[in-house]
């Protein structure tokens, strides 16, 4: 890291009572990601960049000697995955990608093994990793918990950068950018995302994912987001709040049928009942029209992108994986090259990779 670290510089009283957008630029350095936390650190440029990135990566490693140069990239630092909910994707995806630029990797799963039993708080336990690695990457069931863990970070002799993997219902970043980039992907030859209509679908109040790129895409002039979901499971405020901030429109429904044939994108999503506050609380809403089948697919533009972060329950039916529209599959290898472009940025490295990708693939 060159210079100092912003967030040692600021009381976490303060940080606290910050916005998001406020407590994003303490979260950056020099304009390049260190702690990442929130979509709100993320512009344009950055989207931009990084979506560049992972294709280089993506390319680069289509050689032996290419995955060689990748491999070297970051073979002195170690990175520890600590997932203290459920994944075996994001972990994996997470997994792949330091492999891919030769991190060592060490991994906590289960805390019920850990010193956490011997009642640790969980600030201690990871502060007592950090000692061991150069990058802790974090999945947690409490809301803010990255950022409590990143300030504690930031206030050591020996900073260490944290990636929120998923945290609580708010926020889970890196997967909105897997998701930006299978955008950009999709719409290449179609004029790019701007002025696109994505529709989400599902369990939007509790969907993690949802948020992050609602968020995400108010970085796109003209783009229209729906938000079609049973009135229980509708998208907070605080996201429309934030649309209405930066002036992007949206439409918030009940009719799916509705929006098919107005849909760019259509981002659908699973019930997320593990969040349930009284037991069977989720099974009591009717969440069957909020499924596509396969007959949707006649209702659907040509270009529509299918989407789904997964794991998928039944609300896409598996007779759709063959259309060339859906996604989804692809979405999880974007997601192994993104989050690859992410950890190379955070080092620094993403001029090394250009120059050989000038060198050698262009
Ligand atoms: C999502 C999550 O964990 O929020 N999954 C993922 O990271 N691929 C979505 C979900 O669990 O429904």
């Amino acid at each position: 890291m060159v210079g100092k670290d912003p967030l040692s510089d600021v009381l976490w009283a303060d940080f606290q009572k910050m916005d998001l957008r406020e407590k994003a630029r303490y979260l950056n350095h020099d304009g390049r990601p260190f702690h990442v936390l929130l979509a709100q650190q993320f512009d344009r440029h950055m989207l931009d960049e990084l979506g560049t990135l992972a294709t280089r990566i993506r390319r680069t490693a289509k050689s032996k000697s290419g995955m060689r140069f990748l491999a070297e990239l970051l073979d002195h630092k170690r990175a520890m995955l600590t997932f203290s909910q459920p994944s075996t994707r994001t972990f994996l995806s997470f997994y792949a990608a330091c492999q891919i630029l030769g991190l060592k990797i060490a991994e906590v799963r289960d805390t019920s093994t850990s010193s956490e039993m011997k009642g640790e708080s969980p600030e201690d336990s990871v502060r007592t990793f950090s000692s061991y690695f150069d990058l802790l990457i974090m999945r947690t069931p409490k809301s803010g918990f990255t950022e409590k863990t990143a300030y504690a970070l930031s206030n050591t002799e020996r900073p260490v950068p944290i990636i929120n993997a998923g945290s609580g219902k708010d926020q889970h970043p890196t997967q909105a950018l897997l998701d930006i980039y299978t955008l950009q992907r999709s719409f290449e030859r179609v004029g790019g995302i701007e002025g696109k209509n994505i529709v989400f679908v599902g369990d939007l109040g509790r969907g993690r994912t949802v948020r992050s790129l609602a968020y995400l895409l108010t970085h796109y002039p003209g783009v229209k987001q729906y938000f079609v979901a049973p009135r229980k499971l509708q998208i907070g405020q605080d996201i429309l709040d934030q649309l209405d901030q930066s002036g992007m429109q949206y439409e918030v429904c009940e009719d799916f049928a509705q929006v098919l044939p107005e849909a760019d994108a259509i981002y659908m999503t699973r019930i997320q009942d593990e969040w349930d506050t009284e037991p069977g609380e989720s099974q009591r809403i009717d969440t069957s029209q909020y499924h596509f089948k396969a007959e949707h697919l006649r209702q659907i533009r040509i270009h529509t992108a299918i989407m789904h972060p997964l794991p998928r329950r039944e609300e896409i039916e598996s007779a759709v994986d063959h259309d060339p529209r859906a996604v989804y599959w692809r979405q999880v290898r974007n997601g192994m090259w993104i989050r690859a472009a992410l950890i190379a940025t955070i080092f620094g490295r993403e001029g090394e990779i250009r120059h050989y990708y000038d060198m050698n693939l262009e």
